[in-house]
């Protein structure tokens, strides 16, 4: 963002030598490259095959075939037959899949690498790839020969691929880009930017996710082009019929990944790059965050706000004001004199505390993280030796080279101050990463890129990574047997396995809600499920109706949190007046019921790759209809919501999936695979709950954990014929889940028309303080007679509202009701 916009004591030495010199790059680097060549492939000659691996070769060129399982096949190319170190920062180390089994046959024309579900054809001619399903459905195929055109000005290639499109191909993934979920008929570059105040198509944005899923003829499969340079994906927008990528350097490497269902190419993605850890469980209540809360004094009475007004919070922010002059890893001890005291304090209440690190390190001989970093040389530096220099917050900064192990490391060291202060989650921003003035570092920075060196143009997109990685393992260590909370704003493909992510520098305005809608659905498709937006947009000021439809939104987006700009009015729950204050809370409460559904969703990403937010395209792809909705969403397996997008609106429409579902807040049964008209009062938004599940419920509490329950809450939703639902639970903060100490509930439930069976099914060695389970049963279409648990009968009871319940073992195995 430009530093002018922004609020606070920006440095004022910045300098004019700061100019746009490398502002080419920025904009337009494709067209500004010289015509060069255009290289393709020729006609392959031979090839040979190693394990998995298979590299065909023109005798100059070559490509190489790797299958890594049945359904995931990487191609490479090299122009000159040198494969570049087989390096990814995405893919994640300990991968653990293998192909069970493939066949290689030639014929007149091709080469035909065969698996149990999918064909990888090698045309002779052009070395045209492509994959086709076992029936012969050609699922993506090269248009042209890959090609290259040599680099002149740094040495390498620009390296380009181009598939066939088929008229009815959608296309889905990219992670933040602020555009309709469907990106047919559109042009990406993944440059990660600083873009404050972006705007719907605007692009390049803050994160890289050069993974795709093509939907043609009903069947979805993906593609992973792992490059971390500045790439390019182009949609059948210069040419109907077809899809390109290109790179300006780096390798032509690419994942095809097999579907034939969406859910299968996004869980198979994430084999390949990992998933979240399980976060603490206070990280996905509600966190109230602000540019900037201070002094301490300002901190207190937020919080004592919350508790006072009784509206549920678990999490505070500092944003850069509470540091020394913007110096990382200090306070300012003018605003917060004795931090580890409020800290304390603020815990006793129930609040945990998060901070803001940024890259940018102060060039200031008396400040000893930079005399740490210039002594051991961990700062990034250009071309020619000099250190990299350029002005953020605090004025002329140094930049540590995350790239590095070794500065990961020691960087990881230097939050052992605010840990030992209490501090609870930590948030790295600006980690492009931004630099005032000219965006980012000049292309000519080098980095060490562990060990196989690279100039920015190659660590750009993937620098804000290595710098929450770094975050991440170093509160790892420090925290011992403590989860992280870590949120990132840039990122790169993978980075799940060390963060959350929030969409960066939006605005308040109804436009900016329905983006923050598409922006988040898209990146749990593309792996990155933990994320959020400034809830109410960062700059700009909204009313009390944007502010509460956005939080009812909230509510449904993994991670729950308000944010917003310095120089903007406040923004807590309560700042609307009354009427707002009402509506946000019940929403707010609503989230904290909803705690063991979304702890469970948390749980069925990390364990089983499932995407948190799941658009209808996802649920039903072969519907074409659907391939276009993108308004009405899943959260979790057994929850859709469609959220309000507009200002007085009073009723929308809403597309239910197949199956019958339950309006939230009245319990009326809708019938899915069409479309409802559904009216959307303010204290109200489309909620439905899918018939025949399961959703355990908390009672409402001010933050995670305040109390014990004796009792868990389940609803069961009626639902005709058989389902499957899950709940999980563990103990919240520590990683005793990685060893088995959990309880993972399967409940089976089967609904028919004059009965209801549930069976429940439990693993795990966790042993949670509650006896028993109060199950609701919402909309038995029968009158109940009978209800016998593990063949004792028992006796249905009333609540206070007056609603029927049912009290049983919490290890119960069978329920019958009827
Ligand atoms: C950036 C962040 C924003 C933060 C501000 C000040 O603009 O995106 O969230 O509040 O910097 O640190």
């Amino acid at each position: 963002m430009a530093e002018s916009q922004k609020k606070g004591e920006i440095a004022t030495d910045i300098l004019e030598e700061e100019t746009l010199d490398n502002i080419h790059h920025v904009n337009n680097p494709v067209l500004d490259v010289p015509a060069v060549e255009k290289k393709y492939l020729n006609k392959v000659l031979s090839y040979v095959k190693q394990g998995n691996v298979f590299v065909f070769t023109d005798g100059k060129a070559s490509i190489e075939v790797k299958v890594f399982s049945d359904e995931i096949i990487r191609v490479r190319l090299a122009p000159r037959s040198l494969f570049l170190d087989d390096f990814s920062y995405a893919i994640k180390k300990d991968l653990d899949i293998h192909p069970t089994s493939f066949s290689i046959v030639e014929t007149a024309d091709a080469f035909i690498i065969k698996t149990s579900v999918v064909v990888c054809r090698i045309q002779k001619e052009g070395f045209l790839v492509s994959f086709e399903k076992l029936d012969g459905k050609v699922m993506n195929a090269d248009q042209q020969p890959m090609h290259w055109e040599e680099n002149p000005d740094f040495g390498g290639y620009y390296v380009y691929c181009t598939k066939h499109t088929p008229p009815d191909e959608a296309f889905f993934g990219l992670g933040d880009k602020s555009t309709h979920l469907n990106l047919r008929g559109r042009r990406f570059q993944n440059w990660n930017s600083d873009t404050y105040g972006f705007g719907f198509n605007q692009d390049p944005l803050y994160k890289t996710i050069p993974f795709y899923i093509g939907v043609t003829g009903g069947d979805a499969y993906g593609v992973f082009f792992d490059n971390t340079f500045r790439t390019y994906f182009d949609f059948a927008a210069e040419q109907p019929d077809q899809t390109s990528y290109w790179s300006e350097g780096g390798e032509l490497q690419y994942y095809y990944i097999h579907g034939p269902q969406m859910m299968d190419v996004v869980k198979r993605y994430h084999e390949l790059t990992g998933t979240h850890y399980m976060p603490p469980l206070w990280a996905i209540g509600y966190h109230q965050c602000r540019w900037s809360y201070y002094p301490e004094a300002n901190v207190r009475e937020v919080a004592s706000q919350f508790r006072k007004r009784q509206i549920p919070c678990d999490a505070i922010y500092l944003d850069i004001d509470y540091m020394d002059g913007y110096r990382c890893f200090t306070w300012n001890k003018r605003y917060f004199p004795d931090p580890r005291k409020m800290i304390s304090d603020l815990a006793a209440d129930g609040f945990r505390t998060v901070v803001m690190i940024d890259p940018g390190i102060k060039v200031d001989e008396d400040y000893w993280v930079f005399n740490e970093g210039k002594e051991n040389k961990y700062f990034c530096r250009r071309g020619d030796d000099y250190y990299m220099e350029g002005y953020v917050w605090p004025g002329r900064c140094q930049f540590p080279d995350y790239t590095n192990p070794k500065v990961r490391e020691w960087w990881g060291t230097l939050y052992r101050g605010l840990v030992e202060d209490g501090v609870a989650g930590v948030w790295n921003d600006m980690n492009e990463p931004a630099v005032f003035g000219r965006g980012t570092f000049p292309d000519d920075v080098r980095h060490y890129f562990e060990g196989l060196r690279g100039s920015h143009r190659k660590a750009h997109n993937i620098y804000g990574m290595q710098m929450v990685r770094s975050t991440y393992d170093g509160l790892k260590k420090l925290q011992k047997n403590r989860r992280p909370f870590t949120i990132t704003r840039a990122a790169y493909a993978g980075v799940q396995r060390y963060s959350s992510v929030w969409t960066g520098d939006n605005i308040a305005t109804w436009e900016h809600l329905k983006i923050g809608i598409l922006q988040l659905q898209r990146l749990s498709i593309s792996g990155l499920s933990f994320c959020g937006t400034d809830i109410g947009g960062f700059t700009g000021e909204p009313d009390g109706e944007l502010y509460t439809r956005w939080m009812q939104f909230g509510v449904f987006s993994p991670f729950m949190r308000v944010h917003s700009a310095g120089d903007t009015r406040d923004r807590e729950p309560w700042s609307f007046g009354p009427e707002w204050e009402a509506i946000c809370k019940k929403f707010i409460e609503l989230r904290y019921k909803l705690l063991p559904y979304i702890y469970t969703a948390f749980w069925r990403q990390h364990k089983y790759r499932e995407p948190i937010l799941r658009p209808i395209s996802l649920l039903e792809q072969h519907k074409p209809e659907n391939l276009m909705r993108e308004e009405e969403f899943a959260f979790g397996h057994n929850i859709l919501v469609s959220p309000v997008i507009q200002p007085g609106q009073q009723s929308k429409i809403v597309y239910l999936p197949e199956g019958n579902w339950y309006y939230y807040f009245d319990h009326t049964m809708l019938e899915g695979g069409q479309e409802h008209n559904v009216k959307t009062p303010l204290d109200e938004m489309p909620i439905f709950v899918r018939g025949g599940s399961v959703i355990p419920e908390f009672p409402v509490m001010q933050y995670t954990m305040e109390k014990n329950i004796d009792t868990l809450k389940l609803n069961v939703f009626w639902g005709q014929g058989r389902y499957e639902s899950h709940v999980y639970i563990d103990h919240g903060e520590t990683f005793a889940y990685e060893q088995s100490v959990y309880n993972e509930k399967y409940f089976i439930i089967e609904g028919e028309q004059n009965s209801l069976t549930i069976v429940q099914h439990i693993e795990g060695l966790y042993h949670e303080r509650f006896d028993s389970y109060k199950i609701y049963i919402v909309g038995l279409p029968f009158d109940v007679h009978h209800v016998e648990v593990d063949g004792d009968i028992l006796e249905t009871l009333v609540d206070e509202e007056g609603k029927y319940y049912i009290t049983v073992e919490k290890e119960f195995r069978r329920l019958t009701i009827s």
